[in-house]
């Protein structure tokens, strides 16, 4: 009898905890649960995701174009463009059914810097498909995106933290005392180290996007065969400079060409290349975290997937690196749509197709926007 009793008590208690449970979870959908579609389309890469703000990311998609524009040896934006618009819905399409969603409930977009006409297709579309499932948007700044990045993963980085932000367009040394107070300490003064190693594969005949073929080779070289300038390490300030070691590698291309001895050397000069712009980076971001007492680093952006620059920087660096996963350092939607899950106060309705090429990242901060009214 005691034993009915007490059976029948606990399921009526599960019952009832179940119910309390299940008002809990539509509390917290209401005021927090947001199904994010995140859209990037900045520059080669078409790529979609749908993160949910309980359970993660539930799906993400890209279609690269490196085919399309290796013929031409860098990016054509024109070709850019028209892909995007080819590609964006279809994988938008895949994205929902994957994850067996009919619509999300606010749609992250990159609005910039990037090529505009591969920044307008992102946004239209956005806009588009809000307007039609009555949702709201978030235009989202692509370096965000790559900043964010780490807290895809399960190890995140907690504020506030020093970010390397290493692509194809920028390198930026970021002081991050949290999401919206973003303060520049430094930035390139010239190339940006992708550029300088897509320049570099160029001038030694590999493929584009040059980064991946340049690391690829330099791991059958040896990387002290030539002394190549690290650039800036002992001037002030955080500041890159990438032309000095972009032009001592030309002239020693040239010369080795007039002496027959360039195919054998490549090797040796995409490793001493490599370690050449690997220091510097390193040299530069120790120097920041030094002198802004910052005990936390994260690096992100499509070199972060450089895997010298993230051994060597856990090495040398005394306190914790956080990197997201490779696919996550080169572009990617998931980027787009875990920095609106942190930036979800920004939804706007949407209104305007927002696309900037030029598009300085301290402009996102908060108290800098409120203050600029
Ligand atoms: O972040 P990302 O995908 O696009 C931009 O926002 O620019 O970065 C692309 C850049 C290219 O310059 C590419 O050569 C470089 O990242 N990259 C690499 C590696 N993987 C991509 N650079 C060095 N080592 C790599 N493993
Ligand atoms: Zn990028």
């Amino acid at each position: 009898m005691i034993l009915l009793v007490s059976l029948f008590c606990k399921n009526k208690l599960s019952q009832f905890l179940s119910k309390f449970d299940s008002s809990c979870n539509e509390i917290l959908y209401y005021h927090n649960h947001m199904l994010i579609l995140g859209i990037e389309t900045s520059c080669d890469e078409t790529a979609v995701a749908l993160y949910d703000t309980d359970k993660g990311l539930l799906a993400h998609v890209l279609n690269s174009q490196i085919s399309l524009h290796a013929p031409y040896g860098g990016v054509v934006p024109e070709i850019a463009s028209r892909d995007h618009l080819r590609c964006l819905l279809p994988l938008i399409k895949k994205v929902l059914s994957e994850a067996n969603i009919k619509k999300p409930d606010v749609i992250a977009y990159t609005a910039g810097p990037g090529l505009v006409g591969a920044l307008m297709v992102g946004s239209a579309v956005a806009n588009g498909l809000a307007l039609t499932w009555n949702c709201e948007v978030i235009p989202i700044h692509h370096m965000e995106g790559h900043l964010l990045a780490p807290m895809l993963e399960n190890e995140k980085p907690t504020y506030p933290f020093l970010a390397l932000l290493v692509s194809g367009g920028h390198s930026l040394l970021v002081d991050v005392k949290a999401v919206g107070n973003y303060k520049i300490l430094g930035t390139t003064l010239d190339d940006a180290i992708g550029e300088a190693f897509d320049k570099v594969a160029k001038l030694l005949d590999l493929g584009y996007p040059g980064g991946p073929e340049i690391s690829r080779l330099a791991e059958k070289g040896i990387d002290d065969s030539y002394n190549f300038p690290r650039p800036m390490l002992k001037k002030p300030g955080f500041d890159f400079s990438f032309s000095g070691l972009k032009t001592a590698v030309m002239l020693a291309v040239k010369d080795l060409k007039k002496q027959g001895k360039l195919e054998k050397e490549k090797a040796n000069i995409a490793a001493s290349f490599q370690k050449a712009a690997v220091d510097s980076l390193i040299g530069r971001t120790l120097k920041a975290a030094r002198e802004k007492n910052l005990k936390r680093v994260i690096v992100s952006g499509g070199v972060g997937a450089n895997k010298m620059l993230r051994k060597n920087l856990k090495k040398c660096f005394e306190g914790e690196v956080y990197y997201p996963r490779l696919e996550f350092c080169t572009d990617n939607a998931a980027m787009i749509a875990i920095a609106a899950a942190h930036r979800l106060n920004d939804k706007i309705k949407p209104s305007q197709i927002e696309a900037k090429a030029r598009w300085p990242m301290e402009q996102i901060n908060y108290q800098m926007r409120s203050k600029n009214g």
